[in-house]
């Protein structure tokens, strides 16, 4: 059986990626804050997972990160998926400590930590997907904390890349444009959400890179609509 540990499963790209890799020889290991959205992502996927397991844990502050690690154990992972993340938009003026905090913890310290905790137990073959954005590349009015912690994520992301390909353990980063999830209905302004892509079509992609043969990588996914930019 795999172990699938994904962040940020209880709704968006994370839940899509959790009913995509749904299989009956996975364990999935779904995380979320959200109880009830948790419970029926876990509903949606449990008829064909082997067995699933409700991770409910706050990643903006190290307490959670830790107890997560501690209740997925000590079974090796075959899968880390990093995509719980958050997006502060507005003017950098009017950025508080405490979200820039926040959007630190979860953005980058969470992956940091999952990755440096799980990895070295991985065994060849496995695989640690993480969801950075388009915003890892360029940098957009009002979205610099946001911007700030993909970039991080991305360099971070590479070096680890690095340092375990000798152990065939492959690190793909996705890159989606806009994509119609809830993290927009909290952002001021109005997001035209008919240009924008859908979590599953994030989800098959994923999926499409972990069914590559395992000495095979996609090292970066990109995918945006072909509607253009927003
Ligand atoms: N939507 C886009 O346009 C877009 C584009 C590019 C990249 N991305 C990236 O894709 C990833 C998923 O985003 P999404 O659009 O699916 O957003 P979403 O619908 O808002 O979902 C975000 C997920 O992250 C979890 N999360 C947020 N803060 C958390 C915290 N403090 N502790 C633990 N979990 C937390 C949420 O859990 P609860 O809801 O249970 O609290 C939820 O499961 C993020 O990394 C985002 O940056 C999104």
């Amino acid at each position: 059986m795999k172990r699938y540990l994904i962040t940020g499963a209880s709704r968006g790209i994370g839940r899509a990626i959790a009913e995509k890799l749904a299989g009956p020889d996975v364990e999935l290991l779904l995380h979320g804050r959200d109880t009830v959205a948790l419970v029926e992502v876990c509903n949606a996927v449990k008829q064909r997972s082997a067995h699933v397991v409700r991770l409910i844990h706050d990643l903006a502050v190290p307490s959670g990160v830790s107890e997560l690690i501690h209740e997925v154990g000590r079974n090796p992972l075959d899968l880390l998926v990093n995509n719980a993340g958050i997006a502060i938009v507005k003017p950098f003026c009017e950025i508080t400590s405490v979200e820039w905090e926040q959007t630190v913890g979860v953005n980058i310290t969470a992956p940091f930590v999952l990755m440096q905790h799980f990895a070295p137990h991985m065994p060849p073959g496995s695989s640690i997907v993480n969801i950075l954005s388009v915003a890892a590349r360029n940098g957009f009015a009002n979205w610099s904390a946001y911007c700030m912690s993909k970039f991080a994520l991305e360099g971070l992301s590479q070096c680890v890349r690095e340092e375990l390909r000798d152990h065939k353990i492959r690190v793909v980063n996705v890159y989606p444009a806009a994509t119609n999830t809830d993290i927009w209905a909290q952002i001021d302004g109005k997001w035209p959400r008919h240009k924008m892509i859908s979590p599953e079509d994030v989800a098959g992609v994923v999926a499409y890179a972990l069914s590559c043969p395992a000495d095979v990588t996609f090292e970066g996914i990109s995918i945006s609509s072909l509607a253009g930019n927003l």
